[in-house]
């Protein structure tokens, strides 16, 4: 729900922040427009300030989508190049659809907590998520503060976590995704020579706010490095259980043709799941954000 416009009316670009521990809409931006530089640095900031950004209404091309994301950095190609949109390598079609018993995309995108690209070395900064067909029930996109889920991590986990880092792979929930649906193709050698594990601090600053952020998920996280094995996995628990209270919560409910912008370095998201008997289709765009510090 929007809260309280911080622009003056007359102003063309309205941000107006969410009843919720973070989220903001934009009001009065076409994204099919070129974007000037004075609504760019608006858009960032509040980018930075409010974490998730909605905007209403786009009747934007796929090519559109791309510019506007190509505004805040490179784009990242997913491994899964199957699913992305002909003619548009950076588009990854986000959908539970099948066409003759086969997905047109990625449908199981969101299945758990986390943070886009996190297996990557360098991680994204913030992905856009264009609907295209929505069902007439479910698929809400949760999102989840992770300043502040770090701010209000409790003092005996914040020692245990400080300075210490973690590994992310791509794989971690791979073939258990792959047993429950059917958008997860065998990965080819080459698609698995691209997703070997990283490294990367459990808390990372943002590189733009300043802020601190807990930069583990159950996606992809898989161990804390130079700790025993149970201890480990113990400790992830507590801090995934603890990362995704309902009070740092966003939950999106998509309109037709909202895009939706978001900050990986902010934020994790989870997709809360549509009926299979529902169509939902969404054009996804990723992009690349610095290593983790
Ligand atoms: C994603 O994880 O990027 C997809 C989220 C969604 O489908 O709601």
């Amino acid at each position: 729900m929007p809260q309280a416009a911080d622009r003056s009316i007359d102003e063309s670009i309205q941000i107006r922040a969410f009843d919720a521990p973070l989220g903001a809409e934009v009001i009065g931006l076409d994204l099919s427009k070129p974007l000037s530089q004075a609504d760019f640095a608006r858009i960032h900031r509040a980018h930075l300030d409010h974490h998730v950004l909605v905007f209403r209404d786009q009747r934007i091309t796929p090519e559109q989508q791309v510019t506007f994301s190509k505004r805040f950095g490179p784009l990242q190609i997913h491994v899964l190049k199957q699913f992305a949109l002909a003619g548009h390598p950076e588009v990854l079609i986000v959908s539970n659809v099948l066409e003759n018993g086969k997905p047109i995309g990625l449908g199981d995108a969101g299945h758990f907590w986390h943070s886009d690209l996190s297996y990557k070395e360098t991680p994204s900064l913030g992905s856009l998520l264009h609907a295209q067909e929505l069902p007439k029930v479910g698929g809400d996109t949760l999102f989840s503060n992770q300043h502040l889920a770090w701010d209000t991590l409790p003092e005996h986990l914040r020692r245990a976590v400080e300075g210490r880092r973690a590994e992310h792979t791509y794989l971690a929930k791979y073939a258990e995704l792959q047993k429950r649906s059917p958008w997860r193709p065998n990965l080819t050698p080459e698609q698995i020579a691209q997703v070997k594990p990283v490294v990367h601090p459990i808390v990372r600053t943002h590189p733009e706010n300043g802020r601190r952020a807990l930069f583990v998920s159950e996606h992809f996280t898989t161990r804390i490095i130079d700790m025993p094995e149970d201890e480990s996995r113990a400790l992830l628990d507590e801090i995934f259980a603890h990362s995704v209270k309902p009070e740092f919560l966003y939950r999106h409910e998509w309109r037709d043709h909202d895009m939706v912008f978001w900050d990986n370095r902010s934020v994790m998201h989870l997709a809360a799941g549509t009926p299979d008997d529902e169509r939902r289709k969404l054009y996804r765009t990723t992009i690349e954000g610095d290593a983790p510090f």
